[in-house]
């Protein structure tokens, strides 16, 4: 009952048991991926064998192209385990695999007694569908815990999705230490309120609320993410969704003399960063930090929602919109992302984007985010790009997965399990699932939305699409007994 399912897997008769005596052979950092996953509940130590052979658990690597990146074999026979792959990232996906191949009790947190820890004799040979399987965790709106990212992360390999999207800044909050501009988060990081219900019904809760991380706290995570096979892409919001930098540094903005507040409102701001380029300057200040911190290739940059009003209103931003030859101000978008994206390619990094940046003729090589439909999907691909397939109608897990009364509330609804998992995202770079957390003030919530609709889009990134769904809802009643020992909040299915 592995989730994502295998390529292709043979069952055979018999089994290999774990004792004491069995060790590992590994290359070390698969090695210290084993044990930080097998030991706490099994309490073996599983200690270094030179070589592989009889009760020898070996993951090592094996020239064979058609394993890729990510891809690996694995044989379980009644005396030895062994997991080939062409790269580490494979080994670390054969490590997943064996413990969902071990009874349940794995994923508990404390040692589990009276087990019988064995893992029945199988043929895997297992390669993803697509190379970007992604989750995007929107840590601006409500700054969830450091630790509630640790054990994200932790979910996301269990399902083989290599990438956290980690939505940093936004009107309503600002999550990321700047050290050249330590108001972003002094003042960027706290509001006075949230919304109390829905937006729409305009009422406040008159908590203040605020968080961030340390550049040091990130490090340590994307460490922590990497040694698991999962890759963080920042998200710094721009040139929308800023409010929360302009009530920090009000030079920002388009109107230097108004003292805003970081936003206390859901919905799309009509305050953007204005077009000076002291501001570019600061802008270009931030990113040089951000890459400091997160090694991944991919910086996303925003671009979604971006009200021209206010460029509109200004004699600086007509006039600049003016002399850059542009037609109408709200093109300023389009002279933002290049700006941003020349600055990131000096880098030596890739820039992605929501997908409202086609309409500005962004750079050959931005990587589209499609989400406002699966026509912007193709789209993307005719205007030339990379695209990783975010439609709101399969990918928007903020949305309710049901209109019951039982659900709690959500930005909108609905999504249903089975339509994640009819999800065909066509020829692109990979899948992605997103948790904005407007209606997600708790850890318990983000759970309660993100699983299990996370599984099925894992499985359709993994395995690929036009999977049986009335398998995998079986297949998936077995997988939520790891979740239980995990402690997972999911949504129950119906
Ligand atoms: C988005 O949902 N504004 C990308």
């Amino acid at each position: 009952m592995v989730i994502p399912a295998p390529g292709r897997m043979v069952p055979h008769d018999g089994e290999f048991r774990l004792s004491d005596a069995t060790r590992l052979h590994a290359p070390e950092s698969v090695a210290r991926l084993v044990r930080e996953l097998l030991t706490p509940a099994t309490g073996l130590s599983l200690s270094d064998a030179a070589a592989p052979g009889d009760g020898v658990i070996s993951l090592r690597l094996d020239h064979d192209p058609e394993l890729g990146e990510e891809g690996y074999r694995l044989r379980v026979t009644s005396t030895e385990v062994v997991a080939t792959a062409a790269a580490k990232g494979g080994l670390r996906w054969a490590v997943q695999t064996l413990r969902q191949l071990l009874p349940d009790q794995v994923y508990g947190d404390g040692p589990a007694r009276g087990i019988d820890w064995r893992l029945p004799c199988v043929e895997i040979a297992d390669v993803p569908a697509y190379a970007w399987r992604g989750a995007l965790l929107d840590v601006a709106r409500w700054c969830h815990p450091l630790r509630f990212l640790y054990r994200y992360v932790d979910l996301l390999a269990l399902h083989k999705l290599n990438t956290l999207h980690l939505h940093l800044t936004d009107d309503q909050g600002w999550r990321f230490e700047v050290r050249r501009y330590p108001r972003l988060t002094e003042v960027g990081s706290i509001r006075r309120e949230s919304p109390l219900g829905h937006a729409r019904d305009e009422r406040g809760d008159g908590v203040p609320h605020g968080g961030f991380y340390t550049q040091g706290e990130l490090r340590d995570l994307v460490d922590y993410a990497a040694l698991r096979g999962v890759r963080i892409m920042p998200e710094v919001d721009l040139p929308g969704h800023t409010q929360a930098a302009i009530a920090a540094y009000p030079e920002l903005g388009n109107d230097p003399a108004r003292q805003l507040a970081v936003g206390t409102t859901w919905g799309i701001s009509t305050h953007v960063l204005n077009v000076a380029d002291a501001t570019l300057d600061v802008v270009r200040h931030v990113l040089d930090e951000v890459v400091e911190v997160f090694p991944f290739e991919y910086v996303h940059i925003g671009g979604d929602e971006v009200p021209s009003r206010e460029w509109a209103a200004s004699p600086h931003a007509r006039r600049r919109a003016a002399e850059l030859g542009l037609d109408r101000v709200a093109d300023l978008q389009g002279w933002w992302t290049a700006q941003l994206t020349e600055h990131l390619a000096r880098h030596g990094r890739r820039t992605a984007a929501w997908d409202e940046i086609l309409d500005r003729r962004p750079a050959a090589g931005t990587t589209v985010f499609a989400w406002r439909g699966e026509d912007r999907i193709l789209a993307a691909q005719h205007a030339g790009h990379e695209v990783v397939a975010a439609p709101y109608t399969h990918t928007y897990f903020d949305w309710a997965e049901h209109d019951g009364p039982d659900e709690p509330l959500a930005i909108a609804g609905t999504l249903p399990l089975e339509r994640v998992y009819g999800f065909a995202p066509g020829h692109v770079l990979g899948v992605q699932g997103q948790v904005w957390s407007e209606y997600l003030p708790t850890t318990d919530r983000v759970e309660w939305r993100a699983f299990p609709r996370l599984a099925a889009l894992a499985e359709v990134g993994w395995s690929g699409p036009g999977g049986d769904f009335p398998g995998f809802r079986a297949r998936l009643t077995a997988h939520l007994g790891r979740l239980d020992h995990l402690r997972v909040n999911y949504r129950p299915l119906d």
